[in-house]
Parts: structure tokens; sequence; C-alpha cells
């Protein structure tokens, strides 16, 4: 037997990135929320997976623009990481970014950046899993954002 605290307790001790997924609706307005359940899914062809809350104010936007980017946030980065995990407002304002191939926002100082469009939209429960065709990937790279146990982390090397 397990409760819903305890399964994400435990899967809280699966330590990941953390990244930004950014999207865009049809009027050229952005949108974007912190996520970690992101995985790389296929090389051939090229392929990413995300998960979006169906209740996340971004949500129908993946689904109109049917693209979106990953922008991995660096461990300097847990502000840019605490501003996007809330709903509402323009998260934009003062963070810097310039429009990307799917005139969709890249962030600036991130890790690097995979740009998508959605070619599968999968039903998960309370959320969706998008898959993504990588149409561009740009590394810069950096130290990471650690997600690990309900907090950020960094990086240490042995
Ligand atoms: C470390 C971390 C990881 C998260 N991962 C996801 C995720 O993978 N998918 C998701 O839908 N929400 C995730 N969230 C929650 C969203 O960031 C949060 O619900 C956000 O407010 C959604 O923004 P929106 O309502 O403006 O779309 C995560 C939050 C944090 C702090």
């Amino acid at each position: 037997m397990f409760d819903a605290k305890e399964l994400r307790r435990v899967m809280g001790l699966f330590a990941t990135g953390v990244t930004v997924i950014t999207t865009r609706d049809a009027g050229g307005r952005v949108y974007g929320l912190t996520a970690n359940a992101v995985t790389s899914l296929s090389l051939v062809p090229p392929l990413l997976l995300i998960c979006i809350d169906k209740q996340a104010e971004s949500h129908p936007h993946f689904l109109d623009s049917k693209c979106f980017i990953v922008n991995i946030l660096a461990e300097d980065q847990e502000a840019l990481s605490t501003r996007f995990a809330k709903s509402g407002g323009d998260k934009f304002t003062g963070v810097a970014h310039h429009l990307g191939r799917l005139d969709t926002p890249v962030l600036d100082g991130t890790l690097g950046h995979v740009e998508c469009r959605i070619v599968e939209t999968h039903e998960g429960g309370d959320h969706v899993i998008h898959v993504g065709a990588v149409e561009h990937a740009e590394l810069r790279g950096g130290a990471p954002l650690i997600f690990f146990q309900g907090k950020y982390h960094q990086l240490r090397s042995r």
C-alpha cells in the first residue's frame, strides 16, 4: 500500500535537472512553465517527451502552436525556476530572451535549449504527454540546477 504523499516522497528521490518549457499562441503571445518531466525519447528520429498538467494556464497553447522549446536551467537560475513555476502575470517581463526558429522564447544564460514541433499528444491522467520532433538544439554548457527532495541543489562533483 502507499498514499499520494509517500509516492511524492519516493519520486522526490529521483533527482532531475530543471527546465523552463516555452510555447506561444497563434497571436504570438508567449508562455512558459518550469518542468522536470522531460525525457530524451529517441535519437533516430530525434524526439523529446514532455508532460504538461491539464490545469496549467499554458496547457491549451501547446495544443494551438504545436511547438515548444526546452530551456535547460543553469545552477544560478533558481529565481527563474521559481518565477515560471507560478501561474499568471507576464512571466517574461525583465527576463532576457529572444525568439527561436519556431517564434518561441529561448531564455538567455541557460545550459542549452532544444526546439521541437509536437508530433503526438497522449493522455496521461491529469497530464498530457507531448512528443516533440527536434528541429534545432543548441549547447552552451555550464553547471546545472538540480531538483531533489522538493528542493533546489547544485551538482557537487566527486
Ligand atoms: C521543479 C519543478 C518541476 C515541475 N515540473 C512540471 C512538469 O513537468 N509539468 C508540469 O505541467 N508542471 C510542472 N511543474 C509545475 C508548473 O511549473 C506550475 O504548475 C506552473 O505554475 C504552471 O504554469 P502555468 O499555469 O502558467 O502554465 C513543476 C514545478 C517545479 C517547481
